[in-house]
C-alpha cells in the first residue's frame, strides 16, 4: 500500500490458460506481485474450462505473493465442470467473486462473471419464446447478484470486477455484429446506483482499454490481448 493509503491493483482476463502449450504466467505473476499490492482477474482463466488447466493455473499462481480477487469468464464453464475449476482456483488462494464482495485494505471488491444481452435501447428484450426469455432472465439475474454484493460493500472506495462488458465503450474495436453477445447495459445500469470508483472487465479481447458508464464510473477492458498504458498484459489502477 501507498504511503497515501490508495492501493495498487493489477488487472487482467482472458488468461485462457491451456493444456500444453507452452505459456506460462509465472514471471509474469512475480512481476506483477513486485508492483502491484493485489492482483485482480477478470475471468476466461482456463480456455475450455477444463480442471486440468485450472490446476496448471493453480501451480502458476504460487509465483503470485499478493492476494488474488477474482470471477470466471464464460470460457471456465465450456466443458460443464465450472464448480470443480472453481474449487481448484479457491483453493489456489483465489478469492473468486460469485455475486459476493470482498475488502481488501480499504478497498471494497463487488464481482460477479455477468453476462450478455446487448446495450442501451437494443438490449434484448424478454419477449418470444422460452428460450430468449431464459436468456434475458440470465443477465437481469446476474445484474441482481451485482446489486446483492454492491450492497455488502462497506468501504467508500469500491470497484467492481465482471468478465462481460457493462459499456459499448470498452467493446468498439469487435465486429458490431457481435457487440450483444459481449456484455450488457443492465450491469451499468446497477454500478450507476452505488458509488464505484472503477470497473474492470473482459471477454472482448478485441475491444477498447478505457470507457466510462452512463453515470460517470471508468471502465477498463483489461483482456490481456488489450493494449494498455503499462505496455504490459495487465492494466495497473490505483484506487
Ligand atoms: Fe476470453
Ligand atoms: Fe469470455
Amino acid at each position: 500500500m501507498k504511503s497515501n493509503g490508495s492501493l495498487k491493483i493489477a488487472a487482467m482476463g482472458d488468461l485462457h490458460v491451456k493444456e500444453n502449450d507452452g505459456t506460462s504466467y509465472k514471471e509474469l505473476f512475480s512481476e506483477i506481485s513486485q508492483i502491484a499490492d493485489i492482483l485482480v482477474l477478470t475471468g476466461d482463466l482456463t480456455d475450455l474450462g477444463k480442471p486440468r488447466e485450472a490446476e496448471i493455473l493453480a501451480a502458476e499462481l504460487r509465483s503470485c505473493s499478493i492476494p488474488v480477487v477474482g470471477v470466471l469468464g464464460n470460457h471456465d464453464y465450456e466443458c460443464g465442470h465450472v464448480e470443480e475449476v472453481a474449487a481448484i482456483i479457491k483453493d489456489a488462494g483465489v478469492q473468486l467473486l460469485e455475486g459476493q464482495a470482498v475488502e481488501i485494505d480499504g478497498v471494497g471488491f463487488a464481482g460477479v462473471k455477468g453476462f450478455a444481452g446487448g446495450f442501451g435501447r437494443y438490449m434484448l428484450g424478454s419477449f418470444g419464446e422460452p428460450a430468449i426469455k431464459a436468456m434475458v432472465a440470465e443477465s437481469v439475474e446476474e445484474t441482481m447478484r451485482l446489486e446483492n454484493a454492491l450492497r455488502q460493500v462497506r468501504s467508500e472506495r469500491a470497484m467492481v470486477v465482471l468478465h462481460y462488458a457493462p459499456v459499448l465503450d470498452t467493446v468498439a474495436g469487435e465486429p458490431q455484429e457481435i457487440y450483444p453477445f459481449l456484455g450488457s447495459s443492465r450491469l451499468a445500469e446497477t454500478i450507476d446506483r452505488f458509488p464505484v470508483k472503477a470497473v474492470v472487465h473482459g471477454h472482448a479481447h478485441r475491444g477498447t482499454y478505457s470507457g466510462k458508464t452512463p453515470g460517470g464510473a471508468p471502465v477498463y477492458n483489461v483482456a490481456s490481448h488489450i493494449e494498455k498504458p503499462t505496455g504490459r498484459p495487465y492494466a495497473l489502477l490505483e484506487l
